[in-house]
């Protein structure tokens, strides 16, 4: 099979926003206790953070991570989480149906995001809670001092104001599951009047509001307009989520749900320009698209303590996904999308960061490993910044249940100007056939190849565990070559790969 690329130098999308390189960490199962955090580790620093998984997480190089939920913000205290830690209450976390020692809260989680290199991105509880409790959270951790809040949060021992700009309005509120779900009109409102109280405070936060929790959601594509109309002024953001999910084990059908990612955020973008134009607005809504995963793998193993069957354990393995390769394939193009839409989506967490639905795996007490979708998560990371080319694609494609007209060539290039880089994602959709494809490079003369990295496995079921962690890893490729400005490679069937020239 054969198929055709045009990259130019000056056709291009958009400068792609860092912040699509983002993660997220909630209080749920064991992401933040024997995850990020257990003091008795070998490996833990004074704070009680986990060395071995901050080092995994440092190498990400990653923007930003939301915190700390999810579903478990639509019930948190945050005040649950300051001040001495023999002090502090054990709360019944009623999303996951497990119980929290709120031995890390804020402070904590700050500071972990100073070792580890990253912001912070923070959501506030409109679930069980209001526009109060989210001003006085965002006074406490961005307010110099002399008031209240601020003058508490030096007295536990953090003098300087974080200066945390981007804050999530809830989490999810379109869903029947969460705690103090709302209609559209009802969070409408309670957003908009969040948001114009944290903007007396700071006018110059960023705020995002909640969009769907899936592109499945009865409520969908009405909940964004509904909830742009009533926040339009006050907002900067609407969240996306969507997981992928293979129960039925095809992967055709599978790997098509790119198609469907795509089709998402073409439909919110329309969303944000339809009430753009009724609003008779200047100014510009984007997409922040603050949870992507792959996640079904864990979901059966999962219901005895979901339904509560097991009490209210307190940090129980759940959602622990463990990835294989097939994985690895459609992660590639989930971030291969969020680089073609870089005009609107500006922001993305992959969700989540540590054993739950994650890339990083902990044995509480033991070793820490990276999951197969560690790798291109991480290439993408360190090298899908700059600018996005608008490449012109032409590829033999398929049929699904999912979307029609499936491209088995799935392909993203991120031009880093600073560096003198072009870098190219790819992935062949394709089970048994290589796919024969050229690059044409205009306005790239001279261009040399000087990174081929390659994953390809003929078990698409193929994991890494604690035992066995470099199963499923990048190798070096070979057999790419430049021939008169035009990259010529053979893609083997079911393969991800990152192509780097310089230019
Ligand atoms: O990431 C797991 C859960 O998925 C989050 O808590 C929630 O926001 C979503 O439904």
């Amino acid at each position: 099979m054969k198929a055709t690329v045009t990259a130019h130098s000056k056709y291009t999308i958009s400068r792609i926003d860092d912040r699509v390189y983002g993660a997220f960490l909630e209080h749920l199962g064991r992401a933040v206790y024997t995850g990020i955090y257990e003091p008795d580790h070998a490996t833990a620093d004074e704070n009680g953070m986990r060395g071995d998984v901050a080092s995994l997480v440092k190498d990400l190089d990653i923007p930003m991570v939301r915190y700390p939920g999810g579903n478990f913000v639509s019930a948190y205290n945050w005040e649950d989480g300051i001040g001495p830690k023999e002090d502090r209450p054990v709360r019944l976390d009623l999303a996951w149906h497990t119980s929290d020692s709120n031995q890390v809260g804020i402070h904590e989680f700050a500071d972990w995001c100073e070792t580890v290199g990253t912001e912070m991105m923070l959501a506030v509880n409109l679930g069980s809670r209001d526009l109060d409790a989210a001003r006085n959270f965002v006074e406490y951790v961005n307010h110099p001092g002399g008031s209240y809040w601020s003058d508490l949060r030096i007295a536990n021992g953090r003098a300087e104001p974080w200066n945390t700009k981007l804050w999530c309005l809830g989490n999810e509120m379109d869903g029947p599951w969460q705690v103090g779900h709302k209609s559209a009109e009802e969070y409408g409102h309670l957003a908009n009047e969040t948001a114009k109280a944290l903007r007396a405070f700071d006018k110059n936060l960023e705020l995002v509001v909640c969009g769907s929790s899936h592109a499945d959601m009865p409520t969908y594509p009405q909940w964004e307009a509904t909830v742009l109309e009533a926040t339009y002024d006050q907002v900067d953001y609407i969240s996306l989520h969507m997981y992928f999910r293979n129960p039925e084990k095809n992967t055709a059908n599978f790997l098509a749900l790119g198609q469907k990612l795509d089709d998402y955020i073409g439909t919110i973008a329309g969303v944000i320009d339809y009430v753009k134009a009724k609003k008779r607005s200047k100014k510009n809504v984007y997409i922040s698209f603050d949870e992507w995963n792959v996640w079904y793998h864990s979901l059966e193993q999962d219901k005895k303590i979901l339904e509560g069957d097991s009490g209210w354990p307190h940090a129980p393995a759940l959602l622990e996904d463990a990835y294989n390769f097939e994985d690895v394939l459609q992660v590639g193009s989930i971030l291969n999308t969020f680089i073609r839409r870089s005009d609107v989506v500006k922001i993305a967490c992959i969700a989540q960061l540590v054993n739950v639905i994650a890339p990083i795996m902990t044995e509480p007490g033991g070793r820490a490993w990276r999951q197969t979708i560690y790798y291109p998560y991480l290439f993408a990371s360190l090298h899908g910044r700059g600018t996005a080319l608008n490449l012109a694609v032409e590829s033999p494609t398929y049929d699904s249940d999912i979307a029609k007209d499936v491209p088995y060539l799935d392909i993203a290039a991120v031009h880093n100007e600073e560096e003198g880089i072009l870098t190219f994602f790819v992935v062949n959709r394709h089970g048994s056939e290589t796919l024969s494809t050229t690059v044409d490079l205009d306005g790239y003369d001279g261009a040399k190849i000087f990174n081929h990295q390659i994953m390809v496995n003929d078990d698409l079921e193929a994991v890494n565990t604690a035992d066995n962690p470099d199963n499923v890893i990048p190798q070096s490729g070979s057999g790419i070559e430049i021939k008169d400005n035009t990259i010529v490679m053979d893609l083997p069937p079911y393969s991800y790969q990152m192509i780097q020239l310089k230019v």
